[in-house]
């Protein structure tokens, strides 16, 4: 199982320190809209700058027609990233899209959808989608594997099942995790790190737990010591 930091600080110049502050670290870090709309590559430049091995994960999640997609991934592929996402809800023929555009880039970043928002409860996730999350979540993340892409994001409770009807190497990163049961804020569907172990999670994304505590390091260092 591996880290992933959520940059999700107002200002550039706190992410810049967060990174700086956790730069020791072997961890991924996960760049958002609101930073990278305001930031840009330069941004993810800096960040690879405090320590070349850091990876990013770049959240924009597309959601689009499959011909705008596919531009826009191939555009992304140029950005010093190692992973980004899309909708699965764009569908299976926006995401084959996608990966029969890239396919041939060498060194492409990994690519995974978002099955269903971990902010969602089961009712304004059913209101939209028709079908509750965990059938729903599953069928998305078939589509997801069929399409030939890497993984899923998910929520935790759905992770083995996700790799139960794909393949165990079909990546799942999760958000909503509070590692040690924090407060859980607009996030409905949160886990700790014991169910994160036995979902087989492979990412775990970290946000609010890591950059608002006032020792960001130390959260960093203690979840590291339990993964
Ligand atoms: O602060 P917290 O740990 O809740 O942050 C979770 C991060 O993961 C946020 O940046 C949020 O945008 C992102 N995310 C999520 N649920 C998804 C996909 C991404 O919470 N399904």
């Amino acid at each position: 199982m591996q880290l992933c930091v959520s940059l999700d600080n107002a200002t550039q110049e706190e992410n810049l320190a967060l990174a700086q502050t956790l730069q020791g670290f072997d961890i991924w870090l996960k760049v958002g809209f609101r930073s990278f709309i305001r930031d840009g590559k330069e941004f993810l430049e800096k960040l690879k700058a405090i320590n070349p091995n850091f990876k990013i994960f770049l959240d924009l999640k597309l959601y689009d027609i499959p011909n705008t997609m596919a531009d826009a991934a191939v555009e992304i592929c140029k950005l010093p990233i190692d992973m980004f996402n899309v909708h699965a809800s764009a569908g299976k023929d926006a995401m084959t899209t996608v990966m029969k555009r890239i396919e041939n880039i060498p060194h492409r970043p990994l690519v995974i959808a978002v099955t269903a928002l971990t902010s969602f409860d089961n009712e304004t996730f059913t209101y939209i989608y028709n079908e509750d999350i965990k059938t729903k979540a599953t069928k998305f993340a078939k589509d997801t594997f069929e399409a030939g892409m890497d993984g899923v994001v998910c929520s935790a409770f759905e992770s083995l099942d996700i790799k139960n009807s794909t393949s165990k190497k079909f990546i799942t990163l999760c958000p909503g995790i509070r590692p040690f049961g924090e407060d859980a804020a607009d996030q409905k569907r949160v886990a700790d790190l014991n169910l994160a172990h036995e979902q087989q999670v492979d990412f775990i994304v970290v946000g609010r737990p890591i950059y608002k505590a006032t020792d960001s390091k130390k959260v960093v260092k203690r979840i590291l010591d339990n993964i």
